[in-house]
């Protein structure tokens, strides 16, 4: 996965509803395969801002790979800064600087079974997995889409066509909350055990998630069939020069941790660190990874096309799977006790705590 920005051309700007726009971006020639990417990734948009001169946020892909174009959905956030501007702003004919795809909200096969939960905007990545899972894939679809009213759902005509033209492999469960109320737990409950070996993917806001993923959880659906991606504002930016990033966080990971009125440390490595991780089918192996630095900096710093987006712990575009020793994370936002669990960590926040650190990004 490719770590530079791309302008890219905005082909098009559609209005999907009165506080949603699509913005359409031309694939750019040179930097095909750096946008190649899986159902379920999204893209970083570096948003002008006089205050901070960039605001970088993530939005999903709402095309499906294949497509001759890519297009992203954003929502009006209340009072938000760079959705707002997106959709007040961009026309067709302007460019805007774009980090290539990443994440991990994507399934591992478009033949399997999917039980599909999308709350509002969170319909962006949904769509996506959707169309890919039709067109590409053999296995039945349900989707469970939840909105507050009609006029508010997004892509209501789109799914409407891929209704008709997939009858026998796609339902689509429209929830209004003018109509039905907010969804419960019973009631999700009632629609999901139907489908115990689905590959379940849910996102949307907070309360919504919180119920789905426990109906899930209650439900024995297993870690690895059960997927969630949390919309979160980036606070840093992304966009900057790796290396003088890397360093400046070095620096300022080494200030925070002066030894004079510190908590007590937790235990680190002596000397430098042994790493060894498969990234797209490659292992890299270091022998030189420092206490101080996150893995993600010194993959990045050795030429490792390492995955990352925000870089501050709340995206999961850097998560990877660790299979020997252990890291500790400055921050983490984004993954729950179950990914911890099952050894998923945060590349951009993790610092070796054993001597041997292995892991996999597959
Ligand atoms: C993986 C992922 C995928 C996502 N996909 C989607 C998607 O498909 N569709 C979608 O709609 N959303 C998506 N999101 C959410 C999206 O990234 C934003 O969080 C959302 O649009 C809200 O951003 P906002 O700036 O409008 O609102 P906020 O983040 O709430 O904006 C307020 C913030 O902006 C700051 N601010 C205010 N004024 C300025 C200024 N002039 N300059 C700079 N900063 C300022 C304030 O400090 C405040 O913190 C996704 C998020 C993630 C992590
Ligand atoms: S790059 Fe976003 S969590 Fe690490």
């Amino acid at each position: 996965m490719a770590t530079d920005s791309y302008e890219l051309s905005v082909l098009d700007v559609i209005e999907e509803t009165a506080d949603a726009r699509s913005i359409v971006f031309e694939i750019p020639a040179d930097a095909a395969e750096a946008f190649d990417y899986r159902p379920g990734q999204f893209l970083t948009l570096a948003v002008p801002s006089d205050l901070t001169g960039v605001a970088a946020r993530c939005y999903s892909l709402s095309s499906t790979p294949g497509d001759d174009v890519l297009k992203v959905t954003v929502k009006r956030t209340a009072d938000g800064y760079a959705s707002n501007w997106i959709c007040d702003n961009l026309r067709p004919g302007d460019t805007m600087r774009v980090l290539p795809p990443s994440g991990i909200f994507t399934p591992a096969s478009l033949d399997a079974d999917l039980l599909l939960f999308a709350g509002g905007s969170g319909i962006t990545p949904i769509i996506s997995i959707t169309k890919a899972a039709l067109s590409r894939g053999t296995g039945r679809v349900v989707l469970v889409y939840a909105n507050r009213d009609e006029r508010s759902v997004i892509f209501a005509e789109e799914l409407r066509h891929l209704a008709e033209q997939y009858g026998d492999r796609l339902v689509v469960v429209h929830w209004l909350e003018s109509v039905q109320g907010l969804p419960a737990p019973d009631q999700i409950r009632g629609i999901a055990a139907h489908f115990p070996t689905y590959d379940a993917f849910a996102c949307g806001p907070a309360p919504f998630m919180k119920c789905v993923i426990g109906v899930l959880k209650e439900l024995d659906f297993p870690r690895e069939r059960r997927h969630q991606e949390k919309f979160v504002s980036l606070a840093g930016n992304p966009f900057g020069d790796v290396e003088e990033a890397a360093i400046a966080e070095a620096e300022v990971f080494e200030a925070e941790h002066e030894p004079d009125d510190a908590p007590a440390p937790e235990p680190q490595p002596q000397g430098a660190v042994h790493v060894e991780v498969d990234l797209d089918g490659t292992t890299y192996e270091f022998d030189d990874w420092p206490a101080t630095k996150p893995l993600l900096d010194h993959l990045l710093a050795k030429g490792v096309p390492a995955p990352f987006s925000c870089r501050e712990g709340n995206c999961s575009a850097c998560a990877f799977r660790i299979l020997e020793g252990e890291v500790k994370m400055e921050h983490n936002d984004i993954l729950d006790d179950d990914d911890i669990a099952d050894g998923i960590r945060l590349g951009c926040q993790a610092y070796p705590v054993t001597d041997t650190v292995k892991g996999t990004y597959s």
